[in-house]
């Protein structure tokens, strides 16, 4: 084994080519993005006392990510917005501008997606979509959307007999001529999983901009 040594810088060269390649120059481009005011001031610093984007999202909305993980939901739905002349997402009305690096670096496990059997849900809660939307299209899509083929997603929800001092505030409305409807004196409510997924679908929004990021650009 006298090419021991060069063995060994081979091997070494390689991993420093990678890592330099996948870690390092990510962390030159990436790591010291921090959130900022929409506008810039003309030091070319955040404005002093204007709202820093982007924020950090809630409790809910958190635990609602994790469920948005273990369904799989990622395997289907992208969430980045590309820019203008990439693809049609602003035709298709995803988001009022393109996502960039730093819209995502709250996020310890970002989700961006590379499927787009259904639509971006970037900006999913900026469409005028209710809970109650969510909640019937997440028991059966065909509500909603006809013909969809977004598989249901019932398990995340409870068929019970309906109190005697009244429905559940929770209640979701299923129209009474589709499969799975509740029948008579039964009512839909949904888990709590399924009260964060949704949580977690109406925080997602691109309703701020960013000096690298305007509207409609
Ligand atoms: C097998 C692929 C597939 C999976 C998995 C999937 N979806 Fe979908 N989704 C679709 C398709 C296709 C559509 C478009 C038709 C429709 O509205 O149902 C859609 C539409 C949607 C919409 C409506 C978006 C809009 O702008 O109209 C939302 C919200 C949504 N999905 C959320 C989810 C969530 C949350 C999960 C995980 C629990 C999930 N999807 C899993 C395929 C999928």
């Amino acid at each position: 084994m006298k090419n021991l040594p060069l063995l060994f810088l081979g091997i070494f060269f390689t991993l420093a080519f990678s890592w330099s390649g996948l870690i390092l120059s990510s962390e030159i481009q990436y790591g010291k993005l921090v959130p900022t005011t929409s506008t810039l001031n003309a030091e070319g610093e955040p404005e002093e006392g204007g709202e820093l984007f982007p924020a950090a999202s809630a409790g809910i909305a958190l635990q609602g990510k994790e469920v948005y993980q273990n369904q799989g939901c990622m395997y289907c739905h992208s969430q980045q917005v590309r820019p203008k002349g990439y693809g049609a997402d602003f035709e298709r009305g995803w988001g009022p501008r393109q996502t960039v690096p730093r819209d995502y670096i709250l996020e310890d496990r970002v989700l961006l997606g590379t499927m787009r059997t259904g639509p971006d849900l970037a900006n999913v809660g900026g469409r005028a979509l209710s809970a109650d939307w969510h909640h019937q299209h997440l028991y059966n899509p065909q509500i909603t959307s006809p013909g969809s083929v977004m598989p249901p997603f019932r398990y995340l929800y409870r068929m019970q007999e309906i109190d005697p001092e009244g429905p559940s505030p929770d209640a979701v409305s299923i129209p009474a001529d589709f499969p799975y409807a509740p029948p008579p004196g039964y009512e839909v409510v949904p888990t709590d999983e399924a009260k964060a997924l949704v949580a977690y679908l109406l925080s997602l929004r691109i309703d701020y901009e960013l000096p690298e990021a305007k509207f409609s650009q």
